[in-house]
């Protein structure tokens, strides 16, 4: 049986009549630059995260360098991370001219330990703590750090925080008594629309969300190089628009949203039942959900005794698997210069080596998730 990590025609084949029409639309329009598509998802977002504001950007990567450049994050600035996330969380902050400042993850969530913020910030000099400005993190997988500790270190220290939400569109979380979503709790909120992502467009695609209308505005002027009338420029900015075919595949596929995590989180609870009804927990942990909090399930990882191994026996056997991440940021040759070696941060460096993502999509089948057990557990049997 073949079982591939990702399969997107079968969400495509699910709505291809929806769809084809409104690309039809767009074309025959010959509009492609933001325009009416554009604000109606950005409207439609912002409702949905429960955040004021939403700005279409060109992708997940830009949304998080737009949101430092509104904050004028600047050379001599940092910004606290995880190492243990996609590139694109610290690549923006140096592409902002700032350092990123890691702090390790909880090992049970794979998201940044609030308690090593505190302990990071407590240890810095004054003047040190001067320079931090901000806090990113990373709603990894699709569960929420713990916004409710972050938010409370923020305000301590007066950092702002922005939400790097690439991966957790409607996940939520209890904060204050009552549920949020992600990117509406933050200074900021940046989504990721690529591919892959549990709402993905036809290419590359963003969103920053921020409940205060100052950065919205200022958002908006600098997804078009800064600019506040037509050739009139009051920023350095870039060009980060979403385009309006872009726009129009999202607002197709929004409605669906909710539907398609409810399948992953169905397909998360079957393998968990699975797993332990083939005695497989002395070998795996399955991902660690949080009570205050769910999982949208962007990615379902676990950890694994022998990964490698078990990595390479799936793959022979039909099974599509990736590792979310091997090498973490602090040891990349091109942050170096930050002066991270092996061993600054354990968890992150442990979770690297032992994880796996399988195959969690909505429209995976009961015999699909069986056939990955069945697997996993021949595989710790032999
Ligand atoms: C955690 C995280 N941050 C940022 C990004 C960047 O998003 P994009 O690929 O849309 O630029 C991704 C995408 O994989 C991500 O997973």
């Amino acid at each position: 049986m073949q079982v591939p990590l990702l399969d997107l025609k079968a969400q495509y084949q699910s709505i291809k009549n929806e769809m084809l029409p409104v690309l039809t639309g767009v074309i025959d329009s010959q509009l492609f630059i933001l325009g009416q598509n554009v604000e109606a998802l950005e409207q439609q977002i912002s409702l949905y995260c429960g955040a004021e504001h939403a700005v279409g950007v060109t992708s997940g990567s830009d949304a998080l360098l737009l949101a430092l450049m509104a904050l004028d994050i600047k050379p001599g600035d940092k910004v606290i991370t995880t190492p243990y996330t996609f590139f694109a969380t610290a690549g923006s902050i140096c592409r902002a001219g700032a350092e990123p400042l890691f702090v390790d993850i909880h090992p049970d969530t794979y998201n940044i330990d609030p308690g090593r913020i505190r302990e990071l910030l407590g240890r810095l000099s004054a003047g040190e703590r001067s320079h931090v400005k901000a806090v990113m993190p990373v709603h990894l997988y699709g569960q929420c750090a713990d916004m409710a500790e972050i938010t409370a270190i923020a305000q301590e220290y007066g950092l702002k925080i922005i939400e790097d939400s690439a991966q957790a569109l409607g996940a939520a979380c209890m904060m204050a008594g009552r549920e949020r979503k992600s990117s509406s709790m933050g200074d900021f909120g940046c989504i990721s629309f690529f591919p892959s992502k549990n709402l993905g467009c036809f290419g590359d695609g963003g969103m920053v969300t921020t409940n205060d209308e100052g950065y919205a505005k200022k958002l908006k002027s600098l997804r078009v190089h800064g600019q506040t009338e037509t050739y009139v420029h009051r920023y350095i900015g870039i060009n980060g628009r979403l385009d309006a075919l872009q726009a129009a595949v999202l607002l197709v596929k929004l409605p669906h949203l909710d539907a398609w995590a409810a399948g992953r989180q169905k397909n998360a609870a079957l393998y968990e039942k699975l797993f332990a009804e083939a005695g497989l927990l002395e070998c795996i942990t399955p991902p660690v959900k949080r009570a205050d909090r769910n999982h949208v399930y962007n990615q379902f990882v676990i950890r694994a005794k022998n990964r490698n191994a078990l990595k390479e026996h799936l793959t022979k056997n039909g099974i599509g698997t990736a590792i979310y991440y091997p090498l973490c940021l602090h040891l990349q040759d091109c942050f170096k210069f930050l002066g991270g070696k092996q061993g600054d941060y354990p968890e992150a460096e442990k979770a690297s080596q032992e994880t796996v993502a399988l195959p969690v999509f909505p429209e995976l089948t009961p015999k699909q998730i069986e056939y990955v057990v069945e697997q996993i557990a021949a595989f710790y049997k032999k």
